[in-house]
This record gives C-alpha cells, sequence and structure tokens, in this order.
C-alpha cells in the first residue's frame, strides 16, 4: 500500500522506488557540486509572501496565456531527454496529461518516442525542443518534421552545446536502454512494473533519431553520435537560420543573462527562457528565480519572458509569476509522477501545482493571474532587478 499522495515529494519518493537507478539518477543530477541545482529549488524559498484577508475570493481562476496559446495554468512541461525511460512510452502518457490538462507538452530532442508519435497521440499541437547538431542536413529534417506533425512552437535550446559533468551519469554508465550489466540486472530485478511496461513497447530508442541518420543503427553507434554531434560552433547566426526555416513560434532556451536577453531579443524570438538546464550544466550559475528579474527590468517589456530550474510547487509558479515571468516549465516535478505512476502520476503532478497555485493566490488576495505581481511579495525577501 502507498501512502496517500499529496506533494510532489510523495510522487519523488515513490518515482525513486519504481524507476532504475540510472534513469532516476538521470532525472534527479545536476552538474559537478549540483549547488545551482539546490539553489534553483532553495532560493524559492527565500522568498515571502504577504498575506491578505478579507478579499472575495470568489471566481478564481489560474487561466492564462503563454506565447498566445492559452493555457489552464502559467506551466508546460519542460522537454526533458530520456522520458521514456522513466516509464514505458513516457513522452506520450506525459503528452496526453498534458493535453487533458489544458497546459503545453515540450518534446525534447532527446525523447525516446519520437514527434510522429506525440502527433499520432494528441491533438492539441506541442511543442518541440531543438538541439543544434552539426549534421545540419538532419536539423533541416527535424525541423521539417515538426513543422508536419504542426508543433506549435520550437524551443531552441542554446545552453547545451557541451554536456555539464554528472557524476552519478558516468558512474551509473548512463544509456538508452540499460546495457546487460550484472549492477544493472540486479538493478532492475527490484522494478518489477518498469520491466513489465518496458517489455510491452518497442520505444527504446531515441526515436527522433534512429532510423533518421545514416550509420546510427545500435547502442553504440548512437552514443558516438550523439557525443560527436552537438555542435560547438553554435552562434546567433545559427538562431537566424533556425527561425526563418522553422517561421512558426520561436522560444530559446538557456538564457541566464541580460546581454543574451538583449540578443534573444534582437533575434526576434516570440520568447525566451530564463534557465540554468535544472543546474545540470554550469555548476556556480545563478539560480533561475534570482536571475529572472534582472532578465524581466531589461527586456520584459520587448519579449515574452518565461522560466525553468526549481519549480516543485503552486507557490514557486506563483513567486515566478510575481516576479514578471509569463510562463514556467515543469521537468522534474512531471518526471516524478511518471515514474511513479504513469500517465496518471503526470496528472497528479499538474493537479497538486494547480491547487497549490489556485490557494496561495487566493491567500495572497488575488482571483486572476493578471492581478499578481510583486506586491504579492514582502519586500526585502525577494530578488530585485
Ligand atoms: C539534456 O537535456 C540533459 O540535461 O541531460
Amino acid at each position: 500500500m502507498t501512502t496517500t499522495i499529496t506533494n510532489i515529494e510523495d510522487l519523488r519518493q515513490l518515482a525513486q522506488k519504481r524507476v532504475p537507478r540510472m534513469f532516476y539518477d538521470y532525472a534527479d543530477s545536476g552538474s559537478w557540486t549540483e549547488s545551482t541545482y539546490r539553489a534553483n529549488e532553495s532560493d524559492f524559498q527565500k522568498i515571502k509572501l504577504r498575506q491578505r484577508v478579507a478579499v472575495n475570493m470568489e471566481g478564481r481562476s489560474t487561466a492564462t496565456k503563454m506565447i498566445g496559446v492559452d493555457v489552464a495554468m502559467p506551466v508546460a512541461i519542460a522537454p526533458t531527454g530520456l522520458t521514456g525511460m522513466q516509464h514505458a512510452d513516457g513522452e506520450i502518457l506525459a503528452a496526453k496529461a498534458a493535453e487533458k490538462f489544458g497546459i503545453p507538452f515540450t518534446l525534447s530532442t532527446m525523447s525516446i518516442c519520437s514527434i510522429e508519435d506525440i502527433a499520432a497521440h494528441t491533438q492539441a499541437p506541442f511543442w518541440f525542443q531543438l538541439y543544434v547538431m552539426k549534421d545540419r542536413a538532419f536539423i533541416e529534417r527535424l525541423i521539417d518534421r515538426a513543422k508536419a506533425a504542426r508543433c506549435g512552437a520550437l524551443v531552441l535550446t542554446l545552453d547545451l552545446q557541451i554536456l555539464g559533468q554528472r557524476h552519478k551519469d558516468l558512474k551509473n554508465g548512463l544509456s538508452a536502454p540499460p546495457k546487460m550489466t550484472l549492477a544493472n540486472l540486479i538493478n532492475l530485478a527490484s522494478k518489477p512494473r518498469w520491466c513489465l511496461g518496458m517489455a510491452g513497447t518497442k520505444r527504446r530508442q531515441f526515436g527522433n533519431i534512429v532510423g533518421h541518420v545514416s550509420g546510427v543503427e545500435n547502442m553504440g553507434s548512437l552514443s558516438e553520435w550523439t557525443a560527436k554531434q552537438f555542435d560547438p560552433a553554435l552562434n546567433w547566426g545559427d538562431v537566424e537560420w533556425i527561425k526563418k526555416r522553422w517561421g512558426g513560434k520561436l522560444i530559446l532556451k538557456g538564457i541566464q543573462d541580460v546581454e543574451d536577453a538583449k540578443l534573444a531579443v534582437a533575434s526576434g524570438a516570440d520568447a525566451l527562457i530564463v534557465s540554468n538546464h535544472g543546474g545540470r550544466q554550469l555548476d556556480g550559475a545563478e539560480s533561475s528565480i534570482n536571475s529572472l528579474p534582472a532578465i524581466v527590468a531589461a527586456v520584459g517589456s520587448q519579449i515574452e519572458v518565461h522560466m525553468d530550474g526549481g519549480v516543485r510547487s503552486g507557490q514557486d509558479v506563483l513567486k515566478a509569476v510575481a516576479l514578471g515571468a509569463k510562463g514556467t516549465y515543469i521537468g522534474r516535478a512531471f518526471l516524478y509522477g511518471l515514474g511513479a505512476m504513469g500517465e496518471a502520476g503526470v496528472t497528479k503532478a499538474l493537479q497538486i501545482i494547480h491547487k497549490e497555485l489556485d490557494l496561495t493566490m487566493a491567500f495572497c488576495g488575488r482571483t486572476q493571474i493578471a492581478q499578481v505581481d510583486r506586491s504579492i511579495l514582502l519586500p526585502g525577501t525577494f530578488p530585485g532587478a
């Protein structure tokens, strides 16, 4: 018997029991000392809210828009690699949960289920996250596939052309599917649900890549290919090229610095995501919530500013909105739900965050997202511009 799930931490604990260690650790890792990973969460905790009373709380709504898209709350599912290894068919399940809830789902380039898989299982336009690789013909095909799938936005990641070192992944020998070493077999033996799910699906490799690049037929060739493929030469000229080729809504992910935020505006993108990749890239970088206000102050009137990193509750969402974010993204929070209970777990994570957001907004004396600004925060407790 499992205990009643009432918060994201409950889902995390259940996921840790059910997901093979190498994939749980992959989701739960930050780079090097993990100081930025921890700060993303702990800096939210330092911000205090102002309680207001005897304000009419009837008729509340968390609905708003992100890049012009109606959303049930200012939260989207972040692109996360290997999601289909947290649970069989994970990306399809998470996309379905997001669609039913009325928020955007973003598919990672490094997903297990493919662009076409998600399109076949959902109606609402999902968003597609792009990594720029050296093989530009492959990138063109990926963009064209996202267009053919009627994706609603391209989320271009700018902060992972080289990989931050994650100790656990190196020690676990992370691969998808896992190599059948003795240590992995012993670990898998304690994860019967996961194994059963995986036995029932054919989606066990990087679905956007295998079968779409010549010479990448097996795991060995795939890991070699991806390691060599991320293009360290990526620059703003490439962003211009991608924007033109894509032709739709463009969101730039991985902005931490005001100077880069200004370049993002100059690129003509529709939105930027203040992000340090969940503390997985430059360890020692500022937390996302602390980076947000200066970027909003510098460019918030010219481009829509979103954020990710450390969002584990509806209270975090509200604080980010109060500091000027028009939208937030959840990565680990939905992955824990997925690993714990599949689609129902993602739905649970969304319900938990929604309820926390709605109630906290009301305690702060607001009934609509548009009424939320930094006046709901206690002066002296939040990062300034
Ligand atoms: C990829 O997006 C990663 O952070 O592992």
